[in-house]
């Protein structure tokens, strides 16, 4: 009996309990979107292939963080750098298959699905990275971009990685004949091919994940590519030369599997179209920020550093005059003609 009495009032002191936290809670739950199942949470995989110290690697990020924050968890921008999950060839596809939702490939490498595009390969077709957002966001640059539709891509914005340079482990490159009978690696775009044929020298075609090797094993002898890609992949410690020429230009577009992009409310379209907008603002800002920074650096470094003069310049623009008529005759002539520097 007093055993019996024990246990009623336990009971009891568990009900008492029950009944004042049921009653002091608010029925107003504060909303967590991190406890939604992987199904009710909207998981965007975006795949990129360089590091995280690269403009488009901060940007990824930045994305990432932003998306987070204002949509309070409901959508998780999930960043894959360095070709961890997909390397230059694969992220296509598996972007079409759906296996990952976001991709933000260099131009060079969409030329193969749409060869007009490589009208940004051009050698010296912009003189500023200013000209080549006015190109892009023009009509005829949306109408070129846009192309990519047809691919079931929609292009979502241009991301900056700045201005090529020529780096190789043989000789100085200060006049373009310098070039001649050197092994350089391009990306794949017969614009990048045709510009070193007409400077005699070889090329060869490789994903960005294998430069490293290529460069260190001997397979060429350089390449070319924007300083940020150059220092966080630590290239300029295999390479003895190095010239600023800043003779062509290398960018992104923001691509997202078109249905993935319809299947989503029209509130997370114009969530992630806002904030896509303010990353592009900041991720320009950031490229002019760190490609002066990496000269700086890069200047203190054991590789010897040539820089084009305008004039030099001019002479490299007029032998390269053939690459612009091989794109005339294979692609398009309006293409051409709208370049800011035809303009005036
Ligand atoms: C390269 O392959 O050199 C670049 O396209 C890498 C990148 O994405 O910037």
């Amino acid at each position: 009996m007093k055993q019996f009495t024990g246990i009623s009032a336990l009971y009891f002191i568990f009900f008492l309990s029950v009944i004042f936290l049921t009653s002091s809670q608010s029925t107003e739950y504060p909303v967590d979107y991190e406890q939604l199942g992987k199904e009710e949470r909207i998981v965007i995989r975006f795949s990129h292939v360089v590091g995280e110290d690269t403009p488009k690697g901060m940007a990824a990020r930045k994305f990432a963080e932003l998306v987070k924050e204002r949509s309070n968890g409901l959508i998780e921008v999930q960043v894959f750098s360095n070709g961890t999950l997909y390397k230059d060839g694969e992220e296509m596809n598996a972007l079409s298959r759906g296996d990952i939702q976001m991709i933000a490939p260099a131009i060079s490498k969409l030329t193969d699905i749409v060869p007009e595009i490589s009208v940004f390969d051009l050698p010296f077709a912009f003189n500023s990275l200013d000209e080549v957002h006015e190109y892009a966001l023009s009509d005829i640059g949306e109408k070129l971009t846009n192309r990519l539709k047809n691919h079931n891509l929609l292009v979502a914005g241009l991301w900056d990685s700045g201005f090529k340079q020529i780096s190789n482990s043989i000789r100085p490159i200060e006049h373009y004949s310098d070039l001649e009978g050197l092994r350089i690696r391009i990306m794949p775009s017969d614009i990048l091919t045709k510009q070193y044929e007409t400077l005699n020298a070889e090329t060869k075609r490789t994903d960005f994940v294998t430069v490293f090797n290529v460069l260190q094993n001997g397979n060429v002898d350089g390449h070319e590519n924007t300083l940020t890609n150059i220092t966080s992949k630590n290239l300029y410690s295999l390479q003895n030369y190095i010239t600023i020429s800043n003779h062509g230009y290398l960018g992104y577009l923001i691509l997202f599997n078109y249905d993935f992009w319809n299947s989503l409310p029209e509130d997370v379209q114009q969530l992630l179209t806002k904030i896509l907008q303010e990353v592009q603002e900041w991720e320009w800002q950031l490229t002019k920020e760190m490609d002066q920074e990496k000269l700086q650096e890069i200047q203190h470094c054991a590789i010897q550093l040539h820089t084009l003069s305008e004039e030099d310049k001019l002479e490299w623009e007029e032998k390269l005059q053939p690459v612009y008529d091989y794109y005339r005759e294979h692609y398009s002539e309006r293409f051409i003609d709208a370049l800011p520097k035809f303009q005036n």
